[in-house]
């Protein structure tokens, strides 16, 4: 159990770094929580009209899910990847040092879902880069390729990464809870478009 544990704490430090934060701030651009939708992901640093630092946040937002998954599972084995995964997830959502106010987690699921299951996540990039390219809403497409992950792992016969996955892409809509009430408002923000 303490391998377990350890992958957990492991999971949650790499992902309560919040990189969006980190790097608007390293380049000047004030605190992105004051700017778009209040959030520290990319989607809100795209806000601040630079495309790299986006891109570089979803890229670090998703290794620091990826990275502690890989880890833990050569050195303690599957079920500690699984713990790794859900840590990191958790520290993105829940990260201590911002007073436990994170993100909304798509990059980090992408991340661990790279890890644990390359197919799942041909299926999420088809379905979120499809829905972002036709829809332009950011949040809608995570939300739909999210839910549709726990059952494309289900389908493949991985059960219990099936099962991490409901409790993530549950999590994943609860913080959405704004977009979504925006999107059904049609007040949601498309993607990079200042606010
Ligand atoms: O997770 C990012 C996206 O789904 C929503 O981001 O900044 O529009 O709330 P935002």
């Amino acid at each position: 159990t303490w391998l377990l544990l350890a992958a957990l704490a492991g999971g949650y430090l790499c992902g309560s770094i919040p990189f969006g934060l980190i790097l608007t701030r390293l380049a000047g651009l004030g605190d992105v929580r004051a700017i778009g939708s209040g959030n520290i992901g990319a989607t809100n640093v795209l806000r601040t009209g630079n495309k790299g630092l986006a891109a570089a946040t979803l890229l670090l937002d998703a290794l620091k899910g990826t990275v502690p998954v890989l880890v833990a599972g050569r050195l303690a084995g599957p079920d500690a990847a699984l713990a790794a995964g859900l840590g990191a997830f958790l520290g993105h959502l829940f990260p201590v040092w911002l007073g436990f106010k994170g993100g909304k987690g798509v990059a980090t699921f992408i991340g661990v879902l790279l890890a644990l299951s390359p197919l799942g996540l041909l299926v999420f990039a088809a379905l979120w880069l499809g829905l972002a390219f036709w829809l332009r809403y950011s949040s809608a497409s995570a939300l739909t390729a999210s839910a549709a992950t726990p059952l494309v792992l289900a389908a493949t016969g991985e059960t219990r990464t099936a099962l991490l996955f409901i409790l993530l892409a549950a999590l994943l809509w609860w913080k959405h809870a704004p977009n979504i009430r925006r999107l059904l408002d049609g007040t949601e923000g498309r993607i990079g478009q200042k606010g």
